[in-house]
């Protein structure tokens, strides 16, 4: 389980939560009475979640605690629980929920064959399952990690299978999952042209994300440092600087609404 930074995730807030909104824009239920953000990270979905639907008694779930302080001290009035998202698909003590959102989170939870559909089940009949994900397992930027890893000068800190890597499966997966539970499934990609203003702020972004599997087996700062710079490396090598200096990071993510 990796750790996590909120100040280091929310260095990209635009980036990171319009995809978000994007999202709880296409959830065509109107006057949901209880909404869920599962992942819910420092709070930034959950925010969007409830300016989309103000009546609505909204509820952030994440495991981490770091998190959870952060999405509580600048939401007080909203309930926060800390609690894992594969134990919480599995409770049966709640009423269920018109709405279970949740924007860049279930990659890191594993088994989406039995998840999405115990998410399904939380679900009061026409609720929705809405989730983005991220799609891009194989673009270059998770390429050169896993390179990296597995190059001579660090093999031996990252055995094979040592590291937890985001898990997300391809659209018809979750298609032929969900097709006989939902009475209606709207299921799309969208790829966004981000312009980072440099190879260094592609790190910084992963730093928060997408390397936290890797920084976390590092015994101490030099040695994370030293990975970090052998990454940038990688980056400087499969992102070409544009001339004004920039770089463009094009980002895949998958999005799934599906009615009960
Ligand atoms: C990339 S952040 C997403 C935050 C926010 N939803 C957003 O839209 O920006 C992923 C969040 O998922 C949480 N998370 C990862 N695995 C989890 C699990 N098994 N149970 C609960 N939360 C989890 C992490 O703690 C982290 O806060």
């Amino acid at each position: 389980m990796p750790t996590w930074d909120a100040d280091l995730y929310l260095r990209f807030a635009e980036e990171r939560t319009r995809p978000c909104r994007e999202l709880a824009a296409r959830v065509m239920i109107d006057a949901p009475r209880r909404v869920i953000d599962l992942g819910c990270g420092p709070g930034n979905s959950t925010q969007v979640v409830a300016e989309r639907w103000p009546a609505a008694e909204v509820i952030g779930l994440d495991n981490s605690a770091a998190m959870i302080a952060v999405a509580r001290e600048a939401q007080p009035e909203r309930t926060w629980v800390q609690a894992d998202v594969a134990e919480w698909a599995t409770s049966t003590d709640q009423p269920p929920f018109d709405i279970v959102f949740s924007n860049a989170a279930l990659q890191w939870v594993d088994d989406h064959a039995s998840l999405f559909p115990r998410l399904v089940e939380k679900l009061v009949p026409r609720g929705a399952l809405a989730v983005q994900l991220p799609s891009n397992w194989n673009a270059p930027a998770h390429q050169a990690a896993r390179d990296l890893a597995s190059s001579p000068e660090w093999r031996d800190t990252f055995p094979r299978g040592s590291v937890r890597e985001w898990h997300v499966e391809e659209p018809t997966f979750y298609c032929d999952l969900l097709a006989g539970q939902v009475s209606k499934l709207d299921l799309w990609e969208t790829e966004y042209f981000q312009v980072m203003p440099s190879a260094e702020a592609i790190v910084e972004w992963y730093r928060g994300t997408g390397l936290r599997p890797y920084l976390d087996r590092l015994s101490d700062d030099a040695r994370r440092e030293s990975f970090l710079a052998a990454y940038l490396e990688q980056i400087h090598q499969r992102y070409p600087t544009r001339r004004d200096g920039s770089v463009a990071f094009p980002f895949r993510r998958l999005f799934i609404v599906a009615y009960r």
